[in-house]
């Protein structure tokens, strides 16, 4: 069948499809239903099932095992990277809200990882420099505020290992990517850095996902 449709960038994912194929290949244990439920007064805007396993798998791809997440939420995609990680392997998570992290602690230690995942509380901008000493690093994962992408995909460029991945949720800004704002503009000088450090592409997920190689 020559569908010209799908490489045009047409989606045959219907909710049925996605629920299928989540239950097929991401299904969640209970660790992960606990943290894929956001508590009432969080916003459920966590990666999607399908997303946080394409993490897991990409973590062991690389064989991570010193992981960055900006954007920790209540630990869902944590959980989901700190699975991929050796015994010995850690993950630094930062979330800015105190709440969101309180609820992260709690589901990360339900998950078992206690030991594996840490999560600081405060603004990228400010945690990741205290990371330093911890690098160079086999992934980051940015997921949190979109006006400071590109600072935290400059940083990850700095910090990640050659050969290391560099990732970035919401990548099309929520169909925002080439309006003439701030966030558009940062987004795009996140999605241009890592294009210029990497061999990437924009994964069309939902709301795209940017998935780089640092070269
Ligand atoms: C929002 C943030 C996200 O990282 C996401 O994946 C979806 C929504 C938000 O801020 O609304
Ligand atoms: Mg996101």
């Amino acid at each position: 069948m020559a569908d010209n449709d799908s490489r045009a960038g047409a989606r045959y994912a219907t909710p049925e499809i996605l629920t299928y194929t989540q239950k097929i290949h991401a299904a969640h244990d209970a660790a992960l239903a606990q943290a894929f439920a956001v508590p009432d007064g969080i916003p459920a805007i966590q990666v999607g099932p399908s997303e946080g396993r394409l993490l897991y798998l990409l973590m062991k791809l690389v064989g991570a095992k010193k992981v960055v997440e900006v954007g920790t939420l209540v630990g869902y995609s944590a959980i989901q990277m700190g699975r991929a990680l050796p015994a010995d392997g850690h993950v630094w998570s930062i979330e800015f809200e105190q709440k969101h992290a309180d609820v992260a602690r709690k589901n990360i230690a339900a998950a078992g990882l206690a030991e594996r995942v840490t999560v600081h509380v405060g603004a990228g901008r400010d945690v990741l420099p205290t990371l330093d000493k911890h690098g160079p690093f086999d992934a980051v994962f940015i997921d949190a505020d979109k006006i400071n992408y590109d600072h935290y995909g400059r940083w990850a460029v700095e910090h990640v290992r050659k050969g290391g991945l560099i990732l970035g949720d919401n990548a099309y800004l929520f169909g925002e990517l080439l309006e003439d704002s701030d966030r558009g503009r940062a987004m795009r000088s996140f999605h241009e850095q890592i294009a210029a450090a990497c061999e990437s592409v924009c994964a069309p997920t939902p709301d795209g996902l940017v998935i780089g190689i640092k070269k």
